[in-house]
């Protein structure tokens, strides 16, 4: 085939959006983001998709949502986890914390412990402090058995964080030693 640079971008694209790789690698190629984020299952608003591998990333801290009767566990890159230990706000572009969520069921095995059920959601906040310069330089992504929700949550992603968190780079996890 005989391909300009642009095309043979465009079209490393179409193979990295084909097998699977995040739209982030797509980026890194130069692509457009919009259309390959699309077919990969990004959420609206931010294009955030799941990072392949955020469940070995390390734990940044629990949390308990009594609205929600839920278990959380925040997990961070390893950017994430540098910053953490570096005390570095805010935290650098590439930082991705991720949290997931468990229904809090009784154990079958031994009364009054409490186990992880059913898990409901995993959320990611994505920092590129260009591409996301409107929303305090995060992105948000929420999904449901690896769909994103609609629109209309992820208008309330930002506004919630901001409101609680702003010393603090939106960021409510601080790291459990
Ligand atoms: C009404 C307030 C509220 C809204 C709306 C909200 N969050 Fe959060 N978020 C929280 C709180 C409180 C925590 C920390 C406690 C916890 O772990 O549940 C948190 C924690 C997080 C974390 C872990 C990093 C951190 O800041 O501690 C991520 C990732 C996250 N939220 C993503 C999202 C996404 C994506 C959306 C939108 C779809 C969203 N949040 C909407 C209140 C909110």
């Amino acid at each position: 085939m005989n391909m300009s640079p642009k095309s043979l971008t465009a079209f490393a694209a179409l193979v990295l959006s084909a097998t699977g790789v995040s739209a982030q690698r797509a980026e890194d190629v130069g692509a457009a983001s919009a259309p390959i984020a699309a077919a990969n299952n990004a959420s609206p608003i931010f294009g955030v998709t799941i990072p392949p591998g955020y469940r070995q990333w390390e734990l940044v801290a629990v949390s308990y949502e009594t609205a929600f009767d839920e278990f959380r566990g925040i997990l961070g890159n390893p950017l994430a986890l540098k910053a953490y230990g570096e005390a570095t706000l805010p935290f650098p572009d590439g930082t991705i914390l991720a949290k997931l969520a468990w229904k809090r069921v009784p154990s079958s095995e031994f009364n009054g412990a409490f186990v992880p059920g059913a898990t409901t959601t995993v959320q990611f906040m994505v920092k590129d402090a260009k591409k996301y310069a409107s929303t305090g330089g995060w992105g948000f992504g929420r999904f449901i058995d690896g769909k994103p929700v609609d629109e209309a949550q992820h208008k309330t992603c930002f506004a919630c964080h901001l409101a609680n968190v702003k010393a603090h780079d939106l960021v409510f996890t601080r790291f459990a030693h």
